[in-house]
Formats: C-alpha cells, structure tokens, sequence
C-alpha cells in the first residue's frame, strides 16, 4: 500500500520528535519517498542533517525562504503528496490546524492542502487532558482527519496516562488504511 506513495512528514516539537527519524526509515523501506518539513519547535530536538540523511531528500523549515518560494514551495509541497502525516504532533500544532493558522510552514501546507491528514499526537497527559486541546482534536476530527493515538504509559517526563505517541506500527497502519 506504501510502495511508490509520497509522504510529506510534518516533525514537530516535541520529545517524541527522534520517533520520527525510525518511522522516516519503515516507510522507506516499504517503498514510500519522504519529503520532511521540520517546525521550528521540531528542530529543536532533533536535527536537520539526521532527517535529510534518513529521507534523502533537503529538509523543509521555512515558510520565507527564497529559493523554495520562488516556485511557491508551500503549495507545491503538499501536492506533490499522496498524504500528509504529522508525526508527532504538538498541542501547539494542533491547535494551529484545528484554528486554521498559516503563521509558518507546516500549517501553511496543510492549510493550502486537499490531501489526506493523519495526525499522531505526542504530549504530556495534562496537555491532552487540557479542554483546550480536547476541542481542537474533535474539530480536526469533525474535518475528517485522522488522529492516532496518543497511547497510554510513562512519560519521558516521569509522569504517567494518556499522551504517548501511538506505536509506529499504528502510524503505519492508519497511513496503510488513508491511502486505500
Ligand atoms: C523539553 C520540552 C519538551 C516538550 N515536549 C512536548 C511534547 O511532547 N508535546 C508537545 O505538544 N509540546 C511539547 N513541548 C512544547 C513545544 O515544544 C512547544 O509548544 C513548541 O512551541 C511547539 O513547536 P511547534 O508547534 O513548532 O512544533 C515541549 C517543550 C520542551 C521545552
């Protein structure tokens, strides 16, 4: 189902963020590209270089940059997409696609996008317990994108409940089932 699909991979900020890198490696190896776009809070933990080395593709992070928007990157990135995957998502990016922001360049994509989203939360279980995020992921939801996980159990910050990113194999599965 993957084999010959493009992905554009949105990594953004959060300590689930190295997961990214593994689900980048799976994906190639069932014959899938990788484009990745990388948010600012993504880049602050893990690398740019690590993401281009595993995608073999440049890495995407800005919205203003010259060189890519001299042919209006940020539309052409999303369709040149069979679907776009935000793995893991921040509570601060979901809150930015449920309120239809385009204040950098991975909303802006998926603002400017008419493919299939499948989001895979990753946050602390307070800031998903939050009414806040709470509301934003059943607008998404109501949008008829899909949400993965998050998944039950400890933290990287020691507590533990509801906020793991969903194993990669149910990320897999949840691109498998979009692209069917
Ligand atoms: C050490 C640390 C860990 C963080 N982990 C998460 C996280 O797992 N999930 C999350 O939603 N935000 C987390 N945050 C907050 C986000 O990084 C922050 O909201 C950031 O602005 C998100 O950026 P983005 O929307 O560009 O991805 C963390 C912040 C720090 C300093």
């Amino acid at each position: 189902m993957l084999l010959n699909k493009r992905v554009l991979l949105i990594i953004s900020g959060g300590i689930a963020a190295y997961k990214a890198l593994e689900l980048i490696r799976l994906l190639k190896k069932e014959g899938a590209s990788v484009r990745c776009i990388l948010t600012k809070g993504g880049a602050q933990f893990i690398t740019p270089l690590s993401v281009a080395a595993l995608s073999g593709e440049k890495v995407y992070d800005d919205l203003f940059s010259l060189t890519d928007e001299s042919e209006m990157g940020h539309i052409r990135l999303s369709r040149e997409a069979d679907v776009v995957a935000v793995v893991p998502a921040s509570a601060d990016m979901i809150a930015k696609i449920a309120g239809g922001h385009a204040s950098d360049l991975a909303s802006t994509v998926i603002l400017a996008s008419d493919k299939p989203l499948v989001v895979a939360p990753a946050m602390n279980p307070l800031m998903w317990a939050n009414k806040a995020t709470a509301a934003n992921i059943e607008t998404i939801k109501s949008r008829g994108i899909a949400v993965v996980g998050p998944a039950a159990g400890e933290m990287a910050c020691g507590e533990e409940g509801l906020g793991r990113l969903a194993e990669l194999a149910d990320i897999m599965e949840a691109l498998r089932a979009t692209l069917k």
